[in-house]
């Protein structure tokens, strides 16, 4: 290549850069704040606070819930309440797709109940987004399983799109590698500790036999499966067993948001091939080990991990509303 194509070449190179980067939305959303309802909803945050409360009170449920409906939502086409849309006419709605086997109803049953308490405020009548509401029942569900509370960023809209089409090949596997698990982050603008410290999730909650019948019943047990560990899920899901059948994803304190996640992935507990992968992998191993034996800097992390999350592809008031009913489109 000559000098002059060179420099040609690389002019071409600087431009497609820059219009893949220069012209993208930028990644974090100036729109978001802390407190961005004090004038219109001041008493936003305790009115949600009260209803996720009460919910908890019923069921457990919707701790694992709710906090995967967040997941859910953000990472499929940014955090928006697409996945709250019910299908409709011949649209395929987000929660459709049958990966939503993983979404009970009693997260969409927080967002709903508290959405009504929000709107029964005169002042606060469709005021505030169904995105908005589940990132606050987010953290309100963490904290009350026993996780550390935080002050969370305000002021998404609701999303004008929700298709089952939109999910594939955008929420993370149960079978997948740090390399998997790293780029699929990465498009969310999540780096590794975080991917890290949002695994965490399954501290609590349940999946169900059939998502980790290859690693108990294939020609042999996966042999990074504590072998104690693997003869209990045996037990728990024998072969052919019904599918939906639950186990919990923490065998320890299945009910408890806390760092004894990352204690049993150095026990070669941990349920899905993604959990055990980030103790197996001399990338994340020393990431596990400093938060198995450190609560706080866990804890910190995964503030930092759910805030960077609830950026994730947020809308504004031109492409995006505010919902009147969290389930249907305006
Ligand atoms: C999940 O999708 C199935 C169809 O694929 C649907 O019947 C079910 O109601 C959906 N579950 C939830 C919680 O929306
Ligand atoms: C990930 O990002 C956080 C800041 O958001 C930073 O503190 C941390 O060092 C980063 N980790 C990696 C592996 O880049």
């Amino acid at each position: 290549m000559s000098f002059d194509n060179m420099a040609q070449f690389n002019i071409v190179l600087v431009l497609s850069l820059c219009l893949s980067l220069c012209l993208l939305p930028h990644p974090t959303s100036a729109q978001l704040k802390q407190n961005f309802y004090s004038k219109t909803c001041p008493n936003v945050e305790n009115i949600v606070r009260n209803v996720v409360r009460q919910k908890f009170q019923q069921t457990f449920v919707t701790v694992p819930a709710t906090l995967r409906l967040f997941f859910h939502d953000c990472f499929v086409s940014g955090c928006d309440a697409s996945v709250m849309i019910a299908s409709f006419g011949g649209n395929k709605a987000e929660k459709d797709h049958p990966d939503n086997l993983s979404l009970a109803g009693d997260g969409f049953d927080t967002v709903i109940k508290a959405k009504a308490a929000v709107d029964a405020v005169p002042s606060c009548k469709n005021k505030v987004s169904c995105a908005d509401i589940l990132t606050m029942a987010t953290r309100d569900v963490v904290a009350l399983a026993g996780g550390p509370s935080y002050a969370v960023e305000l002021g998404r809209f609701d999303g004008k799109t929700s298709t089952s089409s939109s999910v594939s090949g955008n929420l993370p596997k149960g079978s997948f590698d740090v390399n998997q698990l790293n780029s699929m982050f990465i498009k969310n603008g999540l780096n590794q500790t975080d991917m890290v410290a949002l695994s965490a999730a399954h501290t609590l909650g349940f999946s169900h036999c059939n998502q980790i019948s290859s690693r108990i019943w294939g020609s042999k047990v996966d042999s990074t499966l504590n072998s104690a560990y693997a003869k209990q899920l045996q037990a728990m899901c024998p072969r052919n067993v019904d599918p939906r059948i639950a186990i919990n994803m923490d065998p320890s304190t299945p009910r408890t948001f806390d760092n004894v996640y990352y204690k049993n992935l150095q026990q070669r507990k941990g349920l899905f091939t993604s959990d055990q992968v980030l103790f197996e992998d001399s990338r994340t191993r020393p990431t596990v080990n400093a938060w198995a034996s450190n609560p706080n800097a866990f804890n910190k992390a995964f503030i930092t991990a759910m805030t960077k999350l609830g950026r994730v592809g947020v809308k504004n008031s031109g492409n995006g509303n505010i919902r009147r009913n969290c389930g249907a489109f305006n």
